[in-house]
């Protein structure tokens, strides 16, 4: 089949990629020009494991282009996904404009019979809203399929080509047959295809990240309390994940969620509740939670050093919002080094992948970056991990003494034993751990 992708970001760019090694002819189109550039360059703009092969790969084949020509793109191709960023608006609603503009230049390009999927997370109704803006611009006949995306940035291309299952919301059963002809390559290990309507497959996609958003947060309550009565968490954790009803994934106690899709789509729908004068009680819950767990280490920070933070160096280990990606959108580690700085505090950070990112933000102004993580030691009165990339996991506890003024750590991801780091003898901090 003859796709184009509008937005080649985290998404767009995996699922174009994703769709060409299946065969199809894909054009992966952006308004970024520079980031086009890059692309046609074979220079892959964000971090994301097995990625980079795909995408040479089909290039030479002659499958997949990039261009930011949008007439060009419409015109060539007969299914056009939608996958441009929907970020929070300040009321806490998805920010439909970039998705409804490229509605808008679709209607005003098409020249025939489109199928128009929106890949993006969108509030409850916006297949209606697509619908409204094409209709504008055209007479044409067209559809408008919402297709929620489940990809994890850092697992992304694993999770496209062997997604759990896909929604595809339509109501005209030749449109879900077209759409099940494009995804067959990707459930051939008999995870379904689930077909719904329009407005369902946008709730399933909100569902699904509030109740793994929930999960998280249920876990970092339960480890404050840990803390307040002398209990392990992690101890509890294996004892609840046994359970098969709950399970082990997403109950893993730390210093929050970040990223661009838990946070964004929690805001959202509490959001779209309100609009119908419903409050979803828990999610609001599980926001304020994450908002207060992205600071926990500061109060055990300042009791270690006695109230006063002026003067002292700390090293952060980790700055993206979970390993195995550069992406830092609501990173927890951008609040705490917020917080530190203000405090006083002078911060030595290093991140695996995410450093060129940090500094793109600007985040120069709170903490020098380091390519090492051992150089992020020197000096520094203690050590503070935030993100649990794989590198950090068994480090040389020996070099981490020697570079660090006091043996401290403060574990944000629980990922050290308390009691084999005291045995090193290292004073230790985590969330809700005892042994
Ligand atoms: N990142 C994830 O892990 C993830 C997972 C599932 C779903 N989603 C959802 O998918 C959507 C895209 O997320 P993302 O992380 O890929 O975003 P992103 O910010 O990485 O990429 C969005 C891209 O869209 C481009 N764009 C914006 N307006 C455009 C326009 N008018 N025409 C053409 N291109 C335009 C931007 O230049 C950018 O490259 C969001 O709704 C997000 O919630 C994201």
């Amino acid at each position: 089949m003859n796709l184009t992708i509008v937005g080649t970001g985290y998404v767009g760019l995996v699922a174009g990629a994703c769709f060409s090694q299946t065969g199809n002819n894909v054009i992966c189109m952006d308004i970024d020009e520079q980031k086009i550039q890059h692309l046609k360059s074979g220079h892959i703009p964000i971090y994301e494991p097995g990625l980079e092969t795909i995408v040479e790969g089909n290039i030479k084949k002659g499958r997949l282009e990039f261009t930011s020509n949008m007439k060009e793109a419409v015109q060539k191709s007969e299914i056009i996904f939608i996958a441009v960023g929907t970020p929070p608006d300040e009321d806490g609603s998805a920010d439909l404009s970039h998705v409804l503009a490229v509605a808008k230049e679709i209607g005003k390009h098409m020249q025939n019979y489109k199928i128009i999927v929106n890949k993006s997370t969108v509030p409850i109704g916006t297949a209606e809203k697509v619908r409204d803006a094409v209709k504008k611009e055209t007479d044409l006949e067209f559809d408008v399929v919402s297709n929620p995306e489940f990809l994890k940035e850092g697992a992304a291309v694993d999770d496209f080509m062997y997604p759990d299952r896909v929604i595809i919301g339509t109501s005209n059963p030749a449109v879900a047959e077209t759409m099940r002809d494009l995804y067959a390559p990707f459930v051939r290990t008999g995870n379904p295809i689930i077909v719904m309507d329009e407005k369902s497959a946008e709730i399933t996609k909100y569902a699904a990240n509030s109740i793994l958003a929930t999960k998280i947060s249920f876990m970092n309550d339960i480890a404050n309390l840990c803390d307040l009565v002398g209990a392990d968490i992690e101890m509890i954790r294996k004892g609840i994940g046994s359970d098969k009803r709950i399970g082990h994934s997403f109950i893993f106690p730390g210093v929050g969620y970040g990223g661009s899709c838990f946070p964004k789509d929690v805001k959202a729908i509490i959001r779209t509740a309100r609009e119908y004068n419903y409050s979803l009680r828990v999610l609001e819950a599980v926001e304020e939670v994450n908002e207060r767990q992205k600071l926990i280490l500061i109060p055990k920070i300042l009791d270690f050093f006695n109230g006063h933070l002026e003067g002292k160096t700390f090293a952060i280990w980790g700055l993206s919002f979970k390993p195995r990606t550069d992406d830092m959108r609501e990173a927890p580690s951008i609040s705490i080094m917020k917080e530190l700085h203000r405090l006083g505090a002078k911060l030595q950070a290093h991140d695996p992948i995410a450093l060129e990112e940090a500094r793109r933000l600007q985040l120069k102004e709170y903490a020098t970056f380091f390519e090492d993580n051992y150089d992020a030691l020197k000096g520094a009165d203690a050590l503070i991990l935030v993100t649990e990339w794989l590198d950090y996991r068994e480090p040389d506890f020996f070099l981490i003494k020697k570079r660090l003024k006091n043996p401290v750590i403060f574990d944000g991801r629980n990922i050290y034993r308390p009691s084999k780091v005291r045995e090193r003898g290292f004073q230790y901090f985590g969330i809700g751990r005892r042994i």
